[in-house]
């Protein structure tokens, strides 16, 4: 956040706008003004402001629709937004808060209710950025972890482009897309706490250091919990290891149990591994590993449907897909 919090405000009462921004200006705060709906939402995208305080009734564009929008997009959804109310009705109310208005002020307001709930939504919209700041940290552990292991270099940049453009193509929500994206960096973030006699044995491993090997998605799910910016990627990183007929681990969930995401990363999970070199073996052609993965589908292990999507569009040239 700026040392100067930025307020975007956007009213189509050119007097209540300008008393408005003295009082923002005037309390020490950075303030640009909007006369309508629609160009206050194209500035919300450009300035990214620290708060938004909009008016509901505005030509063209109202403050709830502009408010969805900004909720809508992830470089925005965290901005926190006031709506100022005149003589509102309570579906209107109803509308905004559906849409993600996060405090409401009627007009006329006091100047103290004013400024004590900017406060209040800065504070918290520091606190989350913080989050985000623990979310880069665990991202570089999890950059650090793969760095130890030449033979799975790239391995979770590859898995998490490929999560994502199946997310893509499967017209998942964005909150699921950023899951797979999320996911597809961390899922294995538990092997830090697995000694490394385990993870870089070159031969198989025992079943006591297999059991300690397979609580890596329940370690990694406990050191992403604290991060709230990471909660929608926990079940792919506890889940990415579970199989269709409820032999996987660690929950042995089965069929739609698993959620989809997980099913997904756990396809691609695999596919990455078989398609690169390992100290045992060179890497498989796309066409061996898929028939690896389809006669485990057919074990039970992996969603048929999922797999066939992976594999249009992954062994499909990229100029002929419509959604990645
Ligand atoms: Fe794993």
């Amino acid at each position: 956040m700026r040392n100067i919090p930025a307020i975007l405000i956007a009213d189509d009462d050119a007097q209540a706008l300008g008393v408005l921004e003295q009082i923002l200006r005037g309390q020490g705060y950075a303030v640009s003004a909007y006369h309508d709906g629609v160009s206050a939402c194209e500035a919300i995208f450009e300035e990214k402001p620290d708060v938004i305080i909009i008016d509901n009734f505005m030509p063209g564009m109202s403050g709830t629709e502009v408010c969805r929008q900004v909720k809508l997009h992830r470089e925005t959804r965290m901005i926190p937004v006031i709506m100022l109310t005149g003589y509102a009705r309570s579906r209107e109310k109803l509308d905004a808060i559906e849409a993600g208005v996060d405090d409401f002020l009627d007009k006329p307001f006091k100047v103290i209710e004013l400024t004590t709930r900017i406060k209040s939504l800065l504070r918290v919209k520091r606190m989350n950025e913080e989050l985000d700041s623990a979310e880069r940290v665990i991202f570089a552990l999890a950059g650090a972890i793969e760095a130890k292991d030449a033979y799975t270099q790239g391995h979770t940049e590859r898995v998490s482009q490929l999560a994502l453009k199946m997310g893509r193509f499967l017209e998942l929500s964005e909150e699921d897309q950023n899951a797979l994206y999320k996911g597809g960096i961390l899922h294995d973030i538990g092997k830090i706490a697995i000694p490394d006699a385990i993870l870089n044995k070159p031969g198989r491993l025992t079943e006591e250091e297999l059991i300690t090997f397979r609580t890596h998605p329940d370690r990694g799910e406990r050191i992403c919990k604290p991060l709230h910016s990471i909660k929608s990627a926990l079940s792919v990183i506890r889940s990415h290891h579970e199989r269709l007929d409820g032999s996987g681990y660690p929950d042995r969930l089965s069929g739609s149990q698993i959620p989809v995401i997980a099913r997904i990363m756990a396809i691609v999970d695999i596919y990455d591994g078989l398609t690169s070199a390992r100290s045992y073996r060179a890497a498989l052609p796309q066409g061996q590993a898929f028939s690896i993965l389809e006669e485990e589908a057919a074990h039970g292990w992996w969603d048929t449907a999922i797999l066939a999507e992976f594999k249009r569009i992954v062994m499909v040239p990229q100029k002929r897909l419509l959604f990645v």
